[in-house]
């Protein structure tokens, strides 16, 4: 099932996603004149910066409330799946940002991206990678795994190690210029009730109210000892795959 994202929470809870990911538009150096995808937009806060630089750029994502946002910036934002991108030849670079790790089948989105780019084309991109979120899936699995939730729901998200996702880059012809893990303990100013209710919606959502409280309740209170320091800041356990990688 795909999870459902509202644009709002996201921009006033969620807006530190895409704020610590600015030095990824460094590693893309965007050009004007230059055509850039910009894979999984969400409200096109990232897709404005890279616009601001003179490039072209179109968002794609699924969220009918994450386009009529990213649109709301005055942004080309379709809604395409990343698994059916229909663009040929036709961008100097894609960039993604916090995205491919919800998109299932890593290996069609690998084959759209090097589609869409021109020779010599750049794919500038972070996501979560191995070990992303491991104390929240933790307290995911406990707390929902309890209440008759699937594994494999609950663990929607692909955090591949750098040795994986190089490998499937390589084997769809990418040359990787840089691919690293970098472990990002992400300060929460919302707390992490917040960050549960933003990112696991659709789960939370199929709960009835009163054990949806209960349920962030108990999240809250395992993860509490691990991700809120004594003065009551919260962070998230993240991990980040960044990489670069051309088509020759
Ligand atoms: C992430 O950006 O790493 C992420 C955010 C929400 C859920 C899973 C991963």
């Amino acid at each position: 099932m795909q999870q459902p994202w509202d644009s709002s929470n996201y921009g006033r809870h969620g807006r530190f996603v895409a704020e610590l990911a600015g030095s990824l538009i460094d590693d893309l150096k965007p050009q004007s004149g230059e055509a850039i995808l910009d894979l999984g937009c969400g409200d096109g806060f990232l897709s404005g910066r890279i616009a601001e630089a003179g490039a072209r750029v179109v968002g794609v994502d699924t969220s009918p409330d994450m386009i009529a946002a990213a649109r709301a910036r005055g942004l080309d934002a379709r809604m395409v799946s990343a698994e059916s991108l229909a663009f040929y030849e036709e961008f100097d670079a894609v960039f993604s940002n916090a995205a491919l790790h919800w998109m299932p089948d890593q290996r069609v989105v690998l084959a759209g991206v090097w589609r869409a780019l021109k020779p010599g084309g750049r794919f500038v991109a972070e996501c979560g990678g191995h070990g992303n979120i491991a104390a929240i899936r933790i307290a995911l699995l406990a707390v929902l795994g309890g209440r008759g939730f699937a594994r494999e729901r609950i663990e929607c998200n692909w955090f591949f190690s750098v040795g994986e996702y190089r490998a499937m880059l390589e084997s769809h012809g990418f040359v990787v210029e840089h691919i690293a893990l970098l472990p990002r303990p992400t300060s929460l100013p919302s707390g992490m009730r917040n960050w549960l209710e933003i990112f696991r919606r659709g789960l939370l959502a199929e709960l009835p109210s009163e054990d949806r409280e209960a349920a962030l309740d108990e999240m809250v209170a395992l993860l509490k000892p691990v991700l809120c320091d004594r003065e009551g800041h919260w962070s998230a356990d993240y991990v980040r795959l960044r990489f670069r990688a051309r088509r020759p």
